[in-house]
């Protein structure tokens, strides 16, 4: 399984540390959670902060965008230095359009759906995707409890996409992820997990990421893990 610590539960005093701190811990994605106040309460950070932190470190950026229309900004973050550009279902009418955009910039593709947002449109971007990021809480702050409806929405979003062609396809968590539960959500068919207050409140971070390894206890990666496990930061 892959770990993606949540850069919104870091100390935004002393950001480049931190990520190089993850680095040297043995952590290989940073998510960075965009967010513009509109399409989800709360203002995080943006363009300026990821260009600098992509100059401080060598982690494979996982920049998640809840931000409306975010077609207007892939260029921005591509140009940034993310390696994965996730966007919200929601909050884009030109979906195929923008997933096939992102992809065009040399970055990873991937589509995220709120908690109450139904899985059938993905059918129709199989060919597009390179992830589908599965909110397990409604978008907005770090530290909210994980929505158990989250497990059958894995189940369910694994089966689509192994049986239409998209068994390549991983699927991430990203809300209330913690070594309690992600054993389970491996077992539902998860592969990529965001976790933001369940990782950085327990420092030291190698520690931490190991506890959260042993308590995934994945045995034979799934193809899809396999996958994403070999992407790699694009300027390194
Ligand atoms: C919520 C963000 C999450 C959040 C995760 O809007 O997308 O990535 O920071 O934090 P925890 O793991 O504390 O739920
Ligand atoms: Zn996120």
């Amino acid at each position: 399984m892959i770990l993606s610590p949540s850069l919104l539960s870091a100390n935004f005093g002393r950001l480049a540390q931190e990520c190089q701190e993850l680095e040297k811990a043995g952590v290989s994605w940073l998510h960075l959670d965009v967010i513009d106040g509109s399409f989800a309460p709360n203002i995080t950070f943006g363009i300026p902060v990821i260009a600098s932190l992509r100059k401080q470190c060598g982690l494979f950026f996982d920049a998640h965008l809840m931000i409306e229309s975010p077609s207007r900004y892939v260029e921005d973050f591509a140009r940034a230095g993310a390696d994965l550009i996730v966007v919200h279902a929601e909050a884009e009418t030109h979906l195929q359009r923008c997933l096939a955009r992102i992809r065009e910039l040399g970055c990873r593709a991937g589509v995220a759906l709120n908690p109450s947002t139904d899985i059938a449109q993905l059918r129709w971007l199989i060919e597009d995707l390179d992830l589908v990021l599965l909110m397990s809480v409604n978008p907005g702050f770090s530290g909210q409890k994980f929505l158990p409806c989250a497990e059958q929405k894995i189940r369910a979003v694994r089966k689509l996409l192994d049986e239409n062609g998209g068994a390549r396809i991983p699927v991430q968590v990203d809300g209330g992820v913690c070594p309690e539960n992600i054993g389970k959500l491996v077992q539902c068919g998860a592969d990529v997990f965001v976790s933001g207050s369940a990782f950085f409140k327990f420092p030291p971070y190698d520690k931490r990421l190991v506890e959260f390894q042993q308590a995934a206890d994945q045995g034979e990666l799934r193809l899809a893990a396999q996958v994403c496990s070999e992407w790699k930061p694009r300027q390194a």
